[in-house]
Formats: structure tokens, C-alpha cells, sequence
């Protein structure tokens, strides 16, 4: 069997090393095409050494650009790419302007696509998100979802003869790393200056559209950071620092320390540092609830609802609405008592991610 990945963004290359690694240990060919969605260093070369991922077959550079721009830029240069490469499956993962190019691209030269992270629904299309997920998922072959609440929206939309419940490899990659930094297998996090690792600090990333576009929006959340009691280690995504100077909103102001994103290994260190988390990432809000780092999350609803249980997570949509000490006391609430469960999976998702594969072959 042979495969051809797409990936492009941040996300994506953590979802990719644990498939990367799973089909190393298996027979089936796999090639990734990685499309330059993330140029910046720190949002790809390090995933890819520090996760230990092959390098790229082919990178397509397609860079920023708004979404039509960029996903049409995917769109063109990957077609012959797949054209040449004629794979069995083209696997596309997660919610990105990369998804779904990737996805369209292969649709129209009939090659089979499978879905990894299929299912996620925030209901908010609004989301450039929201619209890569719909539109890959109603385009693609086999929908791998990563929860049963997934595969209920998959059901929803008359897509349950297309989906599989795979679990979130995810976990795969969070559970291992997570041994690594515990056995004392890399360094200390790199922290923004002025966050002392020693004192408690609030872990925080913010780089949603809906969050960093509105100059209104991104000053008040900002301001809502800086009013928090404990010092706040803010990792600014690229798209933060842009917008932030754009709209002249400045980051590091009471509270706040910033810092440059981390490579995956040293995030995981630094949430276990955290006495908590606050984000507006997908990602970030499972990793602090596999971590058991409380996360409050700046956004109206959550794709990944099972971290709401037992008070892990808690959804803010607008601090300023909640008021001070009502915010304070939610974003620096205490870990709960109550034990996390496993909805997401046993930390073996991506090997079961390359039998589904294999055993779907048309
Ligand atoms: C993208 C994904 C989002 C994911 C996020 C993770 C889409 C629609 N969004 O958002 O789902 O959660 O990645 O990081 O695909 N930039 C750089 N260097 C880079 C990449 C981006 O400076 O390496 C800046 C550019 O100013 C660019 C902006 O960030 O215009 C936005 O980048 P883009 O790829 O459009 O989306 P993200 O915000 O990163």
C-alpha cells in the first residue's frame, strides 16, 4: 500500500509523527508532501527534528496568503504531485486550508482520501476551520474519527457508512513525549524572560482568526490576561505578534511574559510546569487535560467537549462580559478532583490508523 500524506500547518505535524512512526514499522510506502502553510522554523523544521518525522518528499512553499489565495495555491501545486505519484490512499489530517486543498485535489483525480481527526464540529461557521472540516469530510472516502461524539456528527450528516472510530493519535504522540520529559530526556522550556519555572505561571497561546482579527476582540482579551495574579508565559504564534502590532495592541503588560512558540517536547514540559493553561487551541486544550493541567479556554464552544467534564475545561467566551473577579478566580481555579477518563483513546490510534487503511483498500 502506499500513502501520500498532506500536511502544512503546526497541527499537522504533530498528528504526523506518530503515523510517520507507524508506518515505519510496517511494509506500506509512505510519502509526505508537505505544502509550506507554516514557513517559520518554529512552527515546522523543529516538529520535524524534534518528533523525529522523515523529512518532507516534496514541500510545495506555498506560504501565507488569504484562504482562497493559499488553498488555491495548494490546490495547483499538488496536482502533479499526485498525478505522479498515483498513491492507494491520499490522507489528509485535521481542519486546515491544507486539508482541505489536499482533499479537493485528490477527489478530482479519483484517488481514494481517508480523513484523519474526521468529525469535529464547533457548529460556529464562522470558523475557517468549521468550513475545512465540513466540506473534507463530505468530500472524503473513509472518515477516521477520533471520538465516538465524533462519529455521532459524522451519523448526523449521513456519514456513518463512510466512518470508523480510530481514536486520536494525539494521544499517541502527548503519552510518549510526556515519559520523555518525565525520565528527564530534554532540557528545561524555553520560557519567556521574567517567568520564573520555579513559581506557579499560567501557560497561554492565542492565534485563533475569531480571536486575533478584531482589534476590539484582541485588546480585550489581552487585557484579561494582564489582570490575572499569576505571571502569564504567553507563546505568541506568528499570527498574534502581526496582528497585535497591526491593531497596536501591546502583549506584555502586567502579567504577561512573551515568548516564541515551543517545539512539542518543551510545550509538553511547560504545561506540566503550569499550574494551568489558557488557549484558544484545539490542541493545547486536550494536551492540558491528558497533562491534568486545568485549561480555561478563550472561545464559545469547544470541538473536543469531553475535556469539559469533570471541570477540566471551561469555555470563556468573553472575559471583560464575566467580569473581573469572576474571570480571575475561573483562569486560576485549581486542578479538580475529579479523575480525567480516556475518550480519546489508548495512545495506539496510529497503528490502528494504517490497518484501517490497509483493510479498506479498495
Ligand atoms: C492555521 C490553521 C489553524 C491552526 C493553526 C495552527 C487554517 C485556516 N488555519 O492557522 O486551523 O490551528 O494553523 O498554527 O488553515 N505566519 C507566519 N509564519 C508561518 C505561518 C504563518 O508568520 O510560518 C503568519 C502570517 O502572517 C500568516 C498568518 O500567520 O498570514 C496566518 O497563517 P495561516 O497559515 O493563514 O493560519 P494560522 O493562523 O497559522
Amino acid at each position: 500500500m502506499k500513502v501520500v500524506s498532506v500536511v502544512g500547518a503546526r497541527p499537522q505535524l504533530v498528528k504526523l509523527a506518530p503515523i510517520a512512526a507507524a508506518f515505519s514499522r510496517t511494509d506500506h510506502e509512505h510519502f509526505i508532501i508537505h505544502t509550506g502553510q507554516h514557513y517559520d522554523a518554529d512552527l515546522s523544521d523543529v516538529f520535524f527534528t524534534g518528533l523525529g518525522i522523515p523529512d518532507p518528499d516534496v514541500h510545495l512553499g506555498v506560504g501565507s496568503g488569504s484562504h482562497g489565495v493559499q488553498t488555491g495555491a495548494v490546490l495547483a501545486a499538488i496536482d502533479p504531485v499526485l498525478e505522479r505519484e498515483k498513491p492507494d490512499w491520499v490522507l489528509v489530517y485535521g481542519d486546515t486550508n491544507s486539508t482541505l486543498a489536499g482533499a479537493v485535489a485528490a477527489v478530482k483525480q479519483h484517488l481514494p482520501v481517508a480523513h484523519l481527526e474526521a468529525g469535529l464540529r464547533s457548529f460556529n461557521r464562522r470558523m475557517p476551520e468549521e468550513h475545512n472540516r465540513v466540506l473534507t469530510d463530505h468530500a472524503a472516502d473513509l472518515l477516521l474519527a477520533p471520538t465516538e461524539e465524533a462519529m455521532r456528527h459524522l451519523a448526523a450528516e449521513g456519514l456513518a457508512a463512510r466512518s470508523v472510530l480510530a481514536g486520536d493519535v494525539m494521544v499517541d504522540v502527548c503519552l510518549r513525549v510526556r515519559d520523555t520529559v518525565r525520565a528527564g530526556e530534554h532540557g528545561a522550556p524555553t520560557l519567556p524572560e521574567g517567568i520564573d519555572p520555579n513559581e506557579p505561571y499560567l501557560l497561554a497561546t492565542l492565534h485563533r482568526a475569531e480571536n486575533t482579527d478584531d482589534p476590539r476582540r484582541l485588546a480585550g482579551l489581552v487585557a484579561a490576561l494582564n489582570e490575572l495574579p499569576v505571571p502569564v508565559a504567553l507563546l505568541a504564534h506568528p499570527r498574534l505578534l502581526v496582528r497585535a502590532e497591526q491593531h497596536g495592541v501591546k502583549l506584555d503588560q502586567g502579567a504577561v511574559r512573551v515568548g516564541r512558540p515551543l517545539p512539542y517536547a518543551e510545550m509538553v514540559a511547560a504545561v506540566l510546569g503550569s499550574v494551568g493553561v489558557v488557549t484558544d487551541s484545539g490542541g493545547l486544550q486536550k494536551e492540558a487535560y491528558l497533562l491534568q493541567r486545568p485549561c480555561t479556554t478563550l472561545r464559545p464552544e469547544t470541538e473536543w467537549v469531553e475535556t469539559l467534564d469533570g471541570g477540566w475545561n471551561h469555555l470563556v467566551p468573553d472575559p471583560q462580559e464575566l467580569g473581573r473577579p469572576a474571570w480571575v478566580e475561573l483562569a486560576t481555579r485549581p486542578a479538580p478532583t475529579t479523575p480525567t477518563g480516556t475518550p480519546y483513546g489508548d495512545g495506539h490510534a496510529a497503528d490502528r490508523v494504517v490497518e484501517i487503511l490497509a483493510q479498506h483498500l479498495a
